[in-house]
């Protein structure tokens, strides 16, 4: 049996778009009267840690009430001809519910939590349980915050993503502005020769050499995609 190509996958908020989640760069990217910018930040938390909890209770709840599009399912059912392996910079779990089992994620997860305290120990929340609160504490004592990477943090998962996309076969963006560096920096480590596709209804000002562009929204993109990496 030949050995599976490997499809390394960047996806970005555009992906979830067709579920009903905002992207952070179109309108509706606002939460209230806050720009994600302003409540997403370290800053933020240290001048108002129940505002952040708050935010991301929200983000989760509406999370909760969404479920994966046309776009995640295609992706997941790639699985059976390709080694599929998506690097999301997505906090939402909406890959995972549609199947698919090799995602990182370069900027957290909204439905875990993680410690304070010095061991950043990473907790799970779940479909009944999925808030936090000031006092919400780990076993050790300290206070629980959301597990994101926020603006102005490092971006652990980095090193283990850039190894990824040096072995792709294939690289695939689908619905990022590729605006937000480290991530938009990861196109550049796609070994020469390699075919690089982009799906995004909009314009994606992403220069360099050949790019197979597929100018639809993830859904439809992702229909147009699998047909033409299937006759391979
Ligand atoms: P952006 O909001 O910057 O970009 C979303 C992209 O999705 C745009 O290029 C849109 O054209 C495209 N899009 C819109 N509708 C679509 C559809 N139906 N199908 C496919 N694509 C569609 O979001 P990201 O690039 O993901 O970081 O933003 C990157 C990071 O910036 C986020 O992970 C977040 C944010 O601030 C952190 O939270 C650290």
């Amino acid at each position: 049996m030949s050995k599976q190509k490997k499809l390394v996958v960047l996806t970005g908020a555009g992906m979830s778009v067709e579920s009903g989640l905002a992207t952070f760069r179109g309108a509706g990217g606002l939460w209230g009267e806050h720009r994600v910018e302003d409540v997403a930040t370290p800053e933020a938390w240290y001048r108002d840690a129940k505002l952040v909890l708050d935010f991301y209770n929200y983000r989760r709840k509406e999370l909760l009430s969404v479920k994966p599009n046309a776009g995640h399912i295609a992706l997941a059912e790639l699985e059976k001809d390709f080694n599929v392996q998506i690097i999301t910079q997505n906090v939402d779990d909406l890959h995972e519910r549609a199947g698919s089992t090799q995602v990182l994620h370069l900027h957290g997860e909204l439905m875990k939590v993680r410690s304070t305290g010095p061991g950043e120990q990473v907790y799970d929340l779940t479909e009944n349980n999925y808030e936090t609160h000031l006092g919400d504490k780990c076993p050790y004592g300290y206070q629980l915050r959301p597990h994101i990477v926020w603006f102005g943090e490092a971006v652990p998962e980095m090193e283990n993503a850039i190894s990824l996309v040096e072995q792709a076969d294939i690289f695939l963006i689908i619905g990022t502005s590729m605006q937000v560096y480290p991530a938009a920096g990861l196109i550049h480590y796609v070994k020469k020769d390699v075919p690089i596709y982009l799906i995004d209804p909009n314009e994606v000002g992403v220069h360099g050499r050949g790019i197979h562009v597929i100018k639809k929204g993830a859904g439809e993109g992702m229909k147009e995609f699998s047909k033409l990496v299937r006759q391979g």
